[in-house]
């Protein structure tokens, strides 16, 4: 079973001593997770609610992720549709290397959907994200979740998105909308 938890005491060590393989670093912006979840921190402080989650599959900690609230008011999006609006933008998400291709990414990132559904932190129109151009994995993951490519490539990385009609959840089965599946 896959579980998004909190990040606490008990369990960031784990997050930090999470790794993509070497030549997977550029996928995820030569970041780490110990710098993402201080940008979650900073950002919360800014008032940019950030929302930094660790991947459990069976009670192993195998990945993280993390999303934010905000604004689409970059100036490269002035000509578009979703310029200003209200998003859920998909910040980071990795599966530690020993883990990958066991379908844990999938699974993680449709039940992270799933709690974007309930508007956690406020309505919004879109999800959204980057991903490295040659990372056919990633992309094929977002593609089948319903996010297209917007053509809007920058340092290497094209910004993807998905129009949040309700219907992310519409076609899974057996899956109890009257909870939210992240467990705090
Ligand atoms: C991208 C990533 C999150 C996917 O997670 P994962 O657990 O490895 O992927 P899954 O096993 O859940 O597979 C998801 C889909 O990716 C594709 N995929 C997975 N492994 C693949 C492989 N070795 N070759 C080709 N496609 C593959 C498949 O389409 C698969 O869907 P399907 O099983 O329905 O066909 C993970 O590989 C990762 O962390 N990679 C390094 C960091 C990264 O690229 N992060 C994304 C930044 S945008």
């Amino acid at each position: 079973m896959i579980e998004l938890r909190k990040i606490a005491g008990d369990n960031i060590d784990e997050v930090i001593a999470l790794e993509v393989e070497e030549n997977q670093k550029e996928f995820i912006l030569e970041t780490t997770n110990l710098r993402c979840f201080a940008d979650a921190h900073m950002l919360n402080a800014d008032g940019i609610p950030a929302t930094p989650l660790a991947i459990y599959a069976d009670d192993t900690m195998v990945g993280f992720l993390m999303y934010i609230y905000d604004t689409m008011d970059h100036e490269s999006f002035e000509n578009e549709v979703f310029y200003g609006k209200k998003s859920y933008f998909i910040w980071h998400n990795m599966i530690d290397k020993s883990y990958q291709g066991k379908g844990y990414g999938k699974l993680a990132f449709e039940k992270m959907l799933m709690d974007i559904e309930f508007m956690p932190n406020g309505e919004a129109e879109y999800a959204a994200l980057f991903y490295h151009t040659s990372n056919v994995i990633a992309k094929t993951l977002y593609a089948s979740f319903g996010f297209v490519d917007t053509g809007i490539i920058q340092d290497n990385s094209m910004l993807m998105i998905k129009n949040l009609d309700g219907k992310i959840t519409e076609s899974l089965v057996g899956y109890d909308l009257s909870e939210r599946n992240v467990s705090y």
